[in-house]
């Protein structure tokens, strides 16, 4: 069985080629909800419902053991609803089980040791409130100041780094009076411009930590599956990487290439989802 990771595009596809980096014995899907992206400034019924149809078509049709939501902003608005409910009902024999993680709070783990911490993620995810209650779930002192950034994933989707700039400086500037400690990419498209937001970020005297999930959901998923056997001892180990999207887009398709090598990127048809 497989590994699925799924994003709305090719935020999820970062995660991907890391946790492909550090585990590449595994065989990995992964799904690009090309198609019906931003997620961002969706209502929250149909960012849980586009999430549960990609894990349905995962699991069913694709044979994963385990999904990666790799989306802050289905992390946030989805995982709970398809942990809660959708796995049990599905799911209920303990020989055919599977798992369902996001990417949200393994970040909000690493955030919460410090004192002072900005996110910037999309509106759907501020709107949830997400990063907050899981910060302060784990330490109450933290405090969180939540900056939506609603321009960046469009942009980064277009690979246009430069024209994000002036929008970066824009929704920095109601942080860089928080003597901030750390500062999350609340969104996993956003380690695209990893650089630029650092950049962007200096202050005098002050070394702010970026806490981008490319860096910390690769370990984490390992440690997982070292805990959970029960998962790992289904992973088929050959090596392969599947590329699915709803709507072929040049931009993923060049990343793709570049990222993995020459994996042909596939595009599933709205009926295989509607199950
Ligand atoms: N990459 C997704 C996230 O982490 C969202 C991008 C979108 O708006 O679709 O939130």
């Amino acid at each position: 069985m497989k590994i699925g990771i799924f994003d709305s595009g090719l935020g999820g596809l970062i995660i991907a080629r890391a946790i492909h980096k550090r585990m590449p014995e595994y065989d990995y899907v992964y799904f690009g909800d090309t198609k019906r992206l931003p997620y961002g400034n969706k209502s929250h019924e149909a960012v849980f419902e586009f999430t549960r149809q990609a894990v349905d078509y995962l699991f069913r049709r694709q044979n994963c053991a385990i999904v990666i939501i790799a989306c802050n902003t289905a992390s946030a608005r989805a995982l709970r609803q398809i942990q809660q409910e959708y796995l049990p009902k599905n799911f209920p024999n303990k020989e055919d089980q599977r798992r369902v993680l996001g990417v949200l709070i393994p970040a909000a783990e690493e955030a919460s040791k410090y004192k002072r911490v900005g996110v910037l993620s999309t509106y759907g995810t501020v709107a949830s409130n997400t990063w907050e209650k899981e910060i302060n779930k784990l330490n109450s002192q933290t405090e969180v100041f939540q900056v939506p950034a609603p321009m960046l994933v469009p942009l980064i989707e277009e690979r246009e780094k430069k024209l994000a700039i002036p929008f970066i400086q824009k929704y920095l500037k109601p942080l860089m009076s928080k003597k901030l400690d750390a500062l999350v990419l609340g969104c996993t498209h956003y380690p695209m411009l990893k650089k630029e937001i650092k950049n962007n970020m200096q202050i005098k005297n002050k070394q702010i930590q970026i806490i981008s999930q490319d860096e910390i959901i690769p370990p984490k998923l390992g440690r997982y599956l070292i805990r959970h056997r029960e998962i790992a001892d289904r992973l088929s180990e050959n090596g392969s990487m599947k590329i699915l999207v709803t709507d072929k887009t040049q931009n993923l398709s060049e990343l793709v290439k570049k990222w993995f090598g020459n994996y042909a990127v596939e595009v599933i048809s709205d009926s295989a989802l509607s199950s």
